[in-house]
């Protein structure tokens, strides 16, 4: 069978790769290797799995079709970060919108057996809480008591795990854009009698996440701090919880819904645990063995959400999905990885650029 993958050369991208051949697939892919991800030397990185066979190319333009036809298409490439999404919204809504469109078209000459695209759970915006279901009350319509949510009456949101079944609630261009890929692959795949899943991937980390890009995930960010002895920065007080899920248990996730015959599903992939924000960065500075408290600013970053957490009973049911590290264990499995690195700290200038914007309030 053979998988081509959008995206290969990110962290999940080439992950996956690693998994897909050795189970036994033929891969390929492109990757447009963004300098604020890959650095400026424009090459594939060294980690990329020789058997892989790669093109430089964007999903933007019509590379793709030179690796077409394929049994299989992940779609993971994605420009991905909110507060970037802010302000560059035009390359957002480029790369991830009319990028999707694009593949889509390529695929309409070769449709594949099957497509999976990488949805995210900033689709949902504040997780679910388990009153929502309430006629009376509209979730999305809240008051705040310091950083948490509550309903006008002053009682605060009681977060549950969040299903699919949570109602959308896109609170960044990123999250829209995120939507409109899901959305349109799912359209696509319908009209096109193409089997298609959706997976809403929560925070994923693990090695090979660009540690020089500011715009990527939380763990990454600290992680470049702390190994430049500089102190993570804390966004509003640290207690914000999210679903930490190891890139092992997304690739796994991803090869599991390859391998199903689940169609026409939207699937969230988290580790099904929570974590708040504050203990992530001391449990990142325990494992890299830095004296370095954190710094708590007491801001947020403008359409950050306050908690989202998964429910993967669907992923389990649907997929066997089980993953596989909790937030220790996955952050043992990194530590080598993180040790072998020498990033560069960029986070000072993206927080002046967020702040000169008037994204942090
Ligand atoms: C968002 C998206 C998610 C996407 C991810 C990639 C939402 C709800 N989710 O996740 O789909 O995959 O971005 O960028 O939009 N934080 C700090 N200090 C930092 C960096 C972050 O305190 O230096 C905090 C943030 O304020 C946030 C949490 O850490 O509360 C997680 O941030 P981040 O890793 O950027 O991911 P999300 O915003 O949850």
């Amino acid at each position: 069978m053979r998988v081509c993958i959008t995206g290969i050369c990110g962290f999940i991208g080439s992950h996956l790769a690693d998994k897909l051949i050795a189970h036994g697939y033929e891969v390929c892919g492109i990757d447009n290797l963004d300098p604020q991800v890959h650095g400026p030397s424009g090459d594939p990185p060294p980690y990329l799995n020789p058997a892989v066979k790669f093109l430089k190319g964007d999903v933007c333009e019509t590379v793709v079709e030179y690796l077409l036809p394929c049994d299989a298409v992940v779609h993971l490439a994605a420009s991905v970060g909110v507060g970037q999404s802010a302000y560059q919204i035009s390359d957002y809504v480029f790369n991830n919108s009319y990028g999707t469109g694009m593949l889509l078209q390529s695929l309409m000459k070769h449709p594949p057996k099957k497509l999976i695209v990488a949805s995210s759970m900033s689709v949902y915006g504040e997780g679910e809480c388990a009153d929502d279901e309430d006629p009376h009350r509209f979730p999305e319509n809240f008051e705040k008591f310091g950083f948490d949510p509550c309903w006008p009456d002053g009682v605060p949101y009681q977060f549950v795990p969040t299903t699919e079944y949570k109602k959308i609630s896109l609170q960044s261009i990123y999250a829209l854009t995120k939507y409109d890929q899901e959305r349109m692959c799912l359209l696509w795949g319908r009209a096109s009698n193409v089997p298609t899943i959706a997976l809403r991937l929560f925070n994923v980390y693990g090695s090979r996440q660009s540690l020089s890009n500011p715009y990527t995930g939380v763990i990454a960010i600290f992680a470049s701090r702390l190994l430049n002895n500089k102190p993570p920065i804390i966004f509003e007080d640290g207690q914000q919880r999210r679903d930490f899920v190891h890139v092992s248990d997304v690739a796994r996730g991803i090869r599991l819904a390859l391998e199903s015959d689940v169609s026409n599903e939207v699937i969230n992939i988290g580790s099904g645990q929570s974590w708040s924000v504050l203990e992530v960065a001391e449990r990142l500075s325990n494992v890299l063995w830095k004296d370095i408290k954190p710094e708590i600013t007491g801001q947020h970053r403008v359409g950050d959400i306050r908690h989202c957490f998964a429910d993967i009973s669907k992923a389990r049911q649907l997929l066997g999905y089980a993953p596989q590290h909790g937030l220790d264990s996955g952050l043992m499995e990194l530590l080598p990885w993180l040790k072998s690195q020498t990033p560069i700290d960029r986070f000072d200038e993206h927080h002046a650029e967020l702040g000169s914007k008037g994204l942090l309030r």
